[in-house]
């Protein structure tokens, strides 16, 4: 049969596909989220995320090891505080989780690369990333109330005060760049402003700028017990239907200062990662998220799904679209995976 085109011709042997591969991918691209917790001795599997941790400071040391050793370059942190309040104090407190954890971590292994996690929903009695309007809001407002008003509630521009001194903190504690992921309309400007008069200047801010209200976040919220208190957080994460509205929160942040758009979650989300490359000069972060890593587990629990693959799959579509940094909980299974050659 006479074709003039044989695509199969480059999928001959295991050396031709390697060679004409359009997608590498290396470890170093890799960033792990985990949660750090008070208490001493503590490793809490997290019930929805099975094999995912949160780790007392004790603890932290040894999951570094072997994040280091497995070759993983950067660790984001989150924090679990003990007690949390209507401002999240907790959160830019010099001796919080997330500072002493830094101290720690930077301390002990300085190879690796510290991102942390500016948002205040870890930190708030009520769960939200800001302050509420009025939070003295008077006990007679029932929950009810609170619910249907929700949507208007959380007070953008007080907010961002809270929010630089949040950045401002981790960076004194040492954190090698500051992720903020509350999606209030200013806060890269407030915070790039506020770093740089802190002496900062030379820490970047990876801007959680496409992130969508998403069903996908659900067991991040039982790991970081972070689910808001009442009503939603679609008035200030975004509408899953809008991609155009997407660019328009990447553009805004990169005018603001941002180093580095994420796109959040990876796996529904690939359009935007693709898009947001497309329309910015700057790095391209996606972030596989707790229920991407809860649905995978539990389908391979189940004996459904080749895990290892499904897993390799998932990354090599994040970087097929444009992704340079991939954040997941798979993070070492990955790096494993590249060091057999078996994606990468
Ligand atoms: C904080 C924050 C969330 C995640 C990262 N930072 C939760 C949320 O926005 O509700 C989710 C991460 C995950 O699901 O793995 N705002």
């Amino acid at each position: 049969m006479e074709l003039t085109k044989r695509p199969r011709r480059l999928r001959g042997s295991e050396n031709l596909r390697k060679m004409v591969r359009e997608t590498r991918m290396d470890k170093s691209s890799l960033m792990y989220p985990m949660f750090v917790m008070e208490g001493e001795n503590k490793e809490e599997e997290i019930p929805s995320m099975t094999g995912q941790y949160r780790y007392s400071l004790d603890r932290l040391p040894y999951k570094l090891e072997q994040l280091s050793k497995a070759g993983v370059g950067s660790v984001m942190f989150f924090g679990i505080p003990d007690h949390k309040d209507e401002v999240g104090s907790g959160a830019y407190d010099s001796e919080g989780i997330v500072q002493r954890a830094l101290r720690i971590a930077k301390e002990k292994f300085p190879e690796l690369y510290y991102v942390t996690d500016v948002c205040m929903c870890e930190y708030t009695s009520h769960g939200h990333c800001g302050v509420l309007c009025g939070h003295d809001v008077d006990n007679d407002k029932t929950l009810d109330l609170l619910a249907k008003t929700a949507l208007s509630h959380v007070d953008n521009d007080a907010t961002l005060n809270y929010l630089t001194k949040i950045a401002v903190s981790h960076g004194e504690a040492g954190a090698d760049m500051v992720a903020p992921s509350d999606m209030m309309d200013g806060r890269v400007a407030a915070i790039r402003e506020c770093l740089d008069k802190a002496g900062h200047y030379t820490t970047p801010i990876m801007s959680y700028a496409v992130k969508y209200a998403s069903a996908f976040y659900g067991p991040f919220r039982e790991a970081a017990d972070s689910a808001p208190s009442f009503g939603d957080r679609k008035s200030y994460q975004m509408d899953p239907h809008n991609s155009r509205e997407g660019l328009k929160e990447a553009l805004t942040d990169v005018e603001e200062g941002a180093d580095i758009i994420m796109v959040k979650p990876a796996l529904a989300y690939q359009d935007m990662i693709w898009q947001v490359k497309e329309a910015t000069n700057v790095p391209v972060a996606a972030y596989s998220v707790s229920g991407e890593y809860a649905m995978v587990k539990a389908a391979a629990a189940n004996g459904w799904i080749d895990e290892e693959r499904i897993v390799g799959e998932m990354a090599t579509g994040a970087f097929r679209s444009g992704a340079q940094i991939y954040l997941t909980y798979y993070a070492e299974l990955l790096a494993r995976l590249m060091d057999e050659g078996r994606i990468g």
